[in-house]
């Protein structure tokens, strides 16, 4: 049979929809000021570049594209929880979210950027889930000078849901052992290779020099990635109060088998998200939008 996965009735110039990886549907961006690649699996953007620059998301050399498994790279949604699911340890981490197709609903050029809609409801087996909610999850990704990320979520329940999520980036850079987060600066955060003990906020940017799984709770602040070999980048965001940092090292890379021995040092997470004491309460019929906006720094 030939591929037709459901598409928006009329596409711009800029956008195609093809097969990727492991036969998977793909969305190609080659916009005016950015070029970009959103898997429907997962409405998992894998590749960035604004014109003129770098790539800026890291993607596994060894990732699954498989459709019961995540993408190792780019910006997997972790929705609608983060990591384990808290009294239901079977549950797939991070959430149902980045294991299940999108629609694709919509693309549109703006100016000179490229605006793309991915749509994500609930259906029995996410009702059957250890979040059975009815919900509806819109994720507009805008391609251009910056890449934009926004998440809708809305509540079609009678009662109130709470929810967690991220935007869990994966970032390209030289060596991750030059490399600096600012912006976190003062804001105390769980460390989850502590048993999630609370460590107070450091005076310095974020330095790695082992394995590093921190999540900062109560900070809304923009994060800049500096990396001295020119892959500097901005995370700026909205409505999310949770940022994680992580990096494994050698040896949870190692372990982890879609995850390159050595492809370790090439990468960072920064993630926007809303975690734990900022999990994200609504009540019937409202929506609640997180937003990352990330720039290459020149
Ligand atoms: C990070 C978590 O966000 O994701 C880490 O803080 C976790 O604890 C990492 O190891 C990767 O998770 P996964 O499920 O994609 O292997």
């Amino acid at each position: 049979m030939p591929f037709a996965p459901p598409v928006p009735a009329s596409l711009p110039a800029s956008v195609e929809v093809g097969l990727g990886s492991g036969g998977l549907p793909v969305v190609r961006v080659a916009g005016r000021q950015g070029s970009a690649e959103i898997y429907l699996h997962g409405a998992q953007v894998t590749a960035w570049t604004p014109a003129g620059g770098r790539p800026v998301l890291w993607l596994s050399a060894t990732s699954r594209f498989l459709p019961d498994a995540a993408i190792r790279g780019g910006v997997p949604i972790c929705f609608p929880w983060f990591g384990a699911k808290a009294g239901a340890p079977s549950a797939a981490a991070h959430g149902f979210a980045r294991l299940t197709e999108w629609e694709f609903v919509d693309a549109q050029e703006a100016g000179d950027d490229v605006v793309l809609t991915f749509r994500l409801g609930d259906t029995p087996a996410t009702r059957a889930s250890a979040w059975p909610h009815r919900f509806e999850a819109l994720y507009t990704v805008t391609v251009g000078t910056r890449l934009a990320l926004a998440l809708r979520i809305t509540n079609l329940e009678p009662e109130a849901v709470t929810f967690e999520e991220a935007l869990h980036t994966y970032l390209r850079v030289d060596d991750v052992r030059d490399v600096r987060v600012a912006g976190l600066e003062g804001a105390p955060f769980l460390d989850q290779l502590a048993g999630l003990t609370e460590a107070p906020g450091a005076s310095e940017p974020v330095r790695f020099e082992a394995e590093t799984d921190r999540i900062y709770l109560g900070t809304d602040a923009a994060a800049t990635v500096i990396d001295p070999a020119g892959h500097s980048v901005t995370i700026e965001k909205r409505e999310s109060h949770s940022t994680v940092v992580w990096n494994p090292w050698a040896a949870k890379a190692r372990s982890m088998s879609d995850f390159g021995d050595e492809e370790w040092t090439g990468m960072v997470c920064v993630e926007t998200a809303n975690i734990r004491g900022d999990l994200v309460r609504l009540e019937p019929g409202q929506s609640h939008t997180m937003t990352a906006v990330l720039a290459a720094v020149a």
